[in-house]
């Protein structure tokens, strides 16, 4: 039981099943670097409360040079046996300088370091997840920019409504991507608290300079209470619910994407480096991309909800539980990071089909509410005025017409409250969908020069 670091109080070894069961090497191996530099931190730490000597402290240190080159070079591979990444760091340690690794676990728990190691490897991801956002948020930009005056029916019930610039439409969630980025960085600014010098739940007897080790690391802060600082997993748990809702909204935005790349729809057509074909069906092009996207939001929504629960019932303070933290965490980051570079893929390698959207834009019932407007114009109060339109554009599907071209008597024969007023027909007639965008011209509107205009800044 030399290798583990807890075997001195028991007499027989551990069943074979149960090592097995209790490791976590096998993904937390990914903690290594953190671990060396948490490790590097506490061993100063020791160093200038006395308890390593300077010539132990040189040991410790040049030993971890090595191995950080080793581990920046390869994550090491999973070790049959050995329990957990800590386990790992110390044995490798001690095999380099025994002496001085003896004593490195002076003061300090792995309660702590796992919660420190945790930390260090979330902070070091999110360059990762903020190109990740930044990339696709450009991709919708520049992808707005480029079809700001194609129009598309907009929809509400998934009913034909008003029309709308494509480009307003993917910009609707480039702003969900970038409240997104300042969730991520509200999390991250949590994140960034040191709970070393917290030992395994009680703080440490030695005279350890806490806040020069969060420096050292790169920390803000550093925790003030012991027990929470050893079961405290609320930053992942943020940091996971951010990622969750990043995904909620990439799933919203592939179900529309695969919506309007169908025949029924058929105004985006899907690059073929993002799509796939069918065993069977000769004809297929089938949008997997945007399905995979949309279904791994299940998969983040999953990691939450696992963390969550895991919290849930814990007593304080550290409890093996936590053990379980980890790969619904590093699920979650790989998954957001994945995620985002396919639909930056799928966004730049999309071309639309002007003609169909046209066509589904040309729909008159989408300018019904101009319509009303033009009323308004001349005098007529909003209410009645809708009732007008309503009555007028539901015979005009019954007739199968365009009710833009209905003649003055056909309208005041299904509108009598209009009877008398100065309907200005010129403006009736005139009423298109390029019209009606361009009537929109309010900041967060449809018009094309504000969809250009927002999309022109969101590519700076
Ligand atoms: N491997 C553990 C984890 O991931 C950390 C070790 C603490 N173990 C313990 N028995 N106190 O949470």
């Amino acid at each position: 039981m030399a290798d583990k670091l807890w075997g001195g109080r028991f007499r027989e070894p551990s069943a074979a099943a149960f090592e097995r069961f209790s490791e976590s090497f096998g993904y937390d191996r990914r903690l290594a670097l953190a671990e060396i530099r948490g490790s590097r931190a506490h061993a100063q730490g020791l160093a200038a409360a006395g308890v390593l000597d300077a010539d132990e402290a040189r040991q410790i240190e040049t030993a971890f040079d090595r191995l950080e080159a080793e581990f920046q070079a390869a994550v090491p591979e999973p070790q049959p046996g050995v329990e957990d990444v800590h386990t790992y760091v110390f044995q490798r340690l001690e095999a380099l300088a025994p002496a001085a690794a003896r004593k490195l676990q002076t003061g300090r728990s792995r309660n702590e370091q796992v919660a420190l190691d945790l930390r260090l490897y979330l902070i070091e991801q999110q360059p990762r997840l903020e190109l990740g956002v930044r990339g696709l948020v450009q991709a919708l930009a520049a992808f707005a920019h480029r079809h700001a005056e194609v129009i598309i029916p907009g929809y509400t019930h998934l009913q034909r409504a008003q029309p709308v610039s494509l480009g307003h439409h993917a910009l609707a969630y480039a702003e969900m991507l970038l409240r997104d980025a300042g969730r991520l960085r509200d999390a991250y600014a949590r994140l960034s608290v040191s709970p070393l010098g917290s030992g395994a739940l009680a703080g440490t007897p030695y005279n350890l300079d806490r806040k020069a080790a969060a420096h050292q690391l790169g920390l803000k802060d550093i925790t003030q209470n012991s027990l929470d600082a050893v079961s405290d997993r609320d930053f992942a748990i943020e940091l996971v619910f951010v990622l969750s809702l990043l995904g909620v909204h990439l799933s919203r935005w592939a179900e529309d994407w695969i919506l309007y790349s169908s025949s029924e729809f058929g105004w985006l057509v899907l690059g073929d480096a993002y799509a796939t074909g069918s065993s069977l069906m000769p004809q297929k092009k089938n949008p997997d991309a945007l399905e995979l996207i949309r279904g791994k939001s299940a998969r983040q929504i999953g990691n939450l909800t696992q963390l969550l629960v895991l919290l849930k019932g814990l007593p304080l303070a550290y409890n093996r539980d936590l053990q379980e933290d980890k790969e619904p965490v590093f699920d979650a980051v790989d998954t957001a990071a994945a995620c985002l570079e396919i639909a930056a893929g799928v966004v730049a390698t999309t071309g639309v089909d002007a003609a169909r959207a046209a066509r589904a834009a040309s729909d008159p019932a989408l300018l019904a509410t101009d319509l009303a407007d033009v009323l308004v114009a001349a005098g007529v109060p909003f209410h009645e005025a809708h009732q007008a339109v309503g009555a007028i554009v539901s015979r005009a599907l019954e007739e199968g017409r365009d009710f833009r071209e209905f003649t003055a008597a056909e309208v005041a024969a299904c509108a009598p409250q209009l009877a008398g007023k100065a309907l200005d027909a010129a403006a009736w007639r005139a009423l298109t969908p390029a019209v009606s965008l361009a009537r929109r011209d309010v900041v967060g509107g449809t018009a094309v020069a504000q969809v250009q205009e927002r999309a022109r800044k969101l590519l700076l």
